[in-house]
């Protein structure tokens, strides 16, 4: 072998690579954090060669023993990586050999196709189980906002208008829900990354006479019920990368749905609304203007979401050209994958701890929410209950909110003489309805924000949560 050549250089090719092109092709830089998941799949390829008689006890001891100091090394910054040596892959594999004459034997029916697939795999496995755990981290201290001021009552919006009032614990559970469908998305992708190439080699499998099951039972790739699951075409083995993209996309939903959830944080912190406070250690200053305290985090969370949207189609454009099979493209893939985890993680993280750390403020919220203008319905309703078909109930109170309106009165400042001016329907009772207490209790159908209603999916999600 040559020397300062890396392996997939020797032989073929007179000497190393151009300084520009060796940098320009790198991807060791980025693609050691796979460190962890690449050892084990070396360790648990030397024990399959074991088992199949392609290496000796002593040389899988050997290995084991070689590729488990270099992890250690690696754990306390002490391993050399070499851009030269392109990637985590053969830096590992050179290192292991330098040291290990067994250590050349490692690669036996091995490419790196199918080992950088695994080595994804293997890492996204577990950072879905991370995240999955985060989120619902972040739905526990939603819920828990929610409890705390389970009374305070807000304004719902559309168009950002005041429409309807609901529990200020309604509005947070809907997030509740959004994060649990991304939980599920998250699973759902989580099942087809659970899938172990490795076999697969370069594109044609080998003729060696691996054991596949046993690599993918002691990797843990099986489903619920233990049965391993093994990729089915060696070629889509090496040139797929769905379960990257099935990732992105999930953990882009997500990250719009923190969008969101920052975006009404936001608002509800700003002087106009100031429905909350968010503690001094979760905001920041400006540094020119002394009074302002500004909601940074929510906004980063917002303005995050961007990346994150930029990954999925960054990966999707790096495939959609590819013949089949491994194309170096591929490399590209992990960089967009690494940030778009590490951006969600972080957000997710951040988020929780942040809602943790926000007060409500119950005289702004309650001011806000005896706006009578958000009961407006209920009144149609009202006449409704009397036989009037609701189009026509609906003119009727758009002409009482005209004559509030005119009169330069709230709409439940209006007196019984007032009303019956405008429909005779109208009796005494009319102006009950803007009652808030009693509005709330009559909104009880699954999924409507009624006093019983929410305290049911308070109580629902804390039991799930648990
Ligand atoms: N560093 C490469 C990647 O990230 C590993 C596979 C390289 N395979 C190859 N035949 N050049 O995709």
């Amino acid at each position: 072998m040559k020397k300062n050549s890396p392996v997939s250089r020797s032989g073929r090719f007179a000497g190393g690579p151009a300084r520009d092109v060796a940098q320009f092709t790198e991807s060791v830089s980025f693609d050691r954090r796979l460190w962890r998941h690449d050892i084990l799949g070396s360790l648990v390829h030397a024990e399959m060669l074991q088992k199949i008689g392609l290496l000796s006890s002593a040389e899988r001891n050997a290995i084991v023993h070689g590729l488990k100091a270099i992890a250690r090394e690696i754990e306390q910054g002490k391993f050399h990586w070499k851009a030269t040596l392109e990637d985590v892959h053969m830096n590992l594999e050179a290192e292991l050999t330098r040291r290990v004459p067994a250590g050349a034997k490692l690669h036996t029916a091995r490419s790196r196709n199918d080992q950088v697939a695994l080595d994804l795999r293997l890492w996204l496995r577990d950072e879905i189980v991370l995240l999955l755990g985060e989120i619902t981290d972040l739905q526990r201290s939603l819920v828990t906002l929610g409890e705390k001021y389970a009374d305070v009552l807000i304004p719902g919006y559309t168009h950002l208008q005041r429409a309807q009032p609901v529990y200020l614990a309604h509005h947070l559970l809907a997030y509740v829900e959004m994060l649990e469908r991304d939980c599920e998305r998250l699973w759902d992708c989580h099942s087809r990354v659970n899938i172990c190439p490795l076999g697969s080699g370069a594109i044609a499998g080998s003729t060696l006479p691996l054991d596949r099951v046993f690599v993918a039972k002691l990797l843990g790739f099986v489903d619920a019920s233990g049965r391993p699951q093994l990729t089915q075409n060696s070629m889509d083995a090496v040139s797929d990368r769905d379960f990257a993209v099935e990732f992105c996309a999930a953990a882009a939903l997500l990250a719009v749905h923190l969008s969101r959830l920052a975006e009404d944080l936001i608002l509800w912190a700003s002087v106009e609304f100031n429905f909350i406070k968010i503690a001094d250690s979760y905001t920041t200053g400006s540094s020119l203007m002394p009074q302002k305290k500004n909601p940074d985090i929510a906004e980063l969370a917002r303005g995050k979401s961007g990346r994150v949207i930029g990954n999925l189609v960054a990966l999707l454009t790096l495939l959609k050209g590819l013949p089949m099979t491994y194309n170096r493209d591929l490399q590209e893939d992990k960089e967009r994958v690494f940030d778009t985890a590490d951006t969600v993680h972080a957000t997710v993280r951040l988020m929780a701890a942040m809602l943790r750390n926000t007060k409500v403020n119950h005289a702004a919220c309650a001011s806000a929410a005896s706006d009578p203008a958000l009961l407006a319905t209920d009144l149609a309703d009202y006449l409704v209950k009397k036989g009037m078909p609701f189009r026509q109930a609906h003119h009727v109170v758009g002409a009482v909110v005209a004559l509030a309106e005119r009169a330069g009165k709230p709409l439940n400042g209006l007196t019984f003489a007032e009303l019956q001016s405008v429909d005779k329907n109208f009796g005494r009772d009319a102006l009950g309805v803007f009652d808030l207490k009693r509005a709330m209790a009559k909104r009880n159908l699954t999924g409507a924000p009624g006093t019983r209603e929410v305290a049911k999916q308070l109580a629902r999600w804390r039991e799930q949560l648990s």
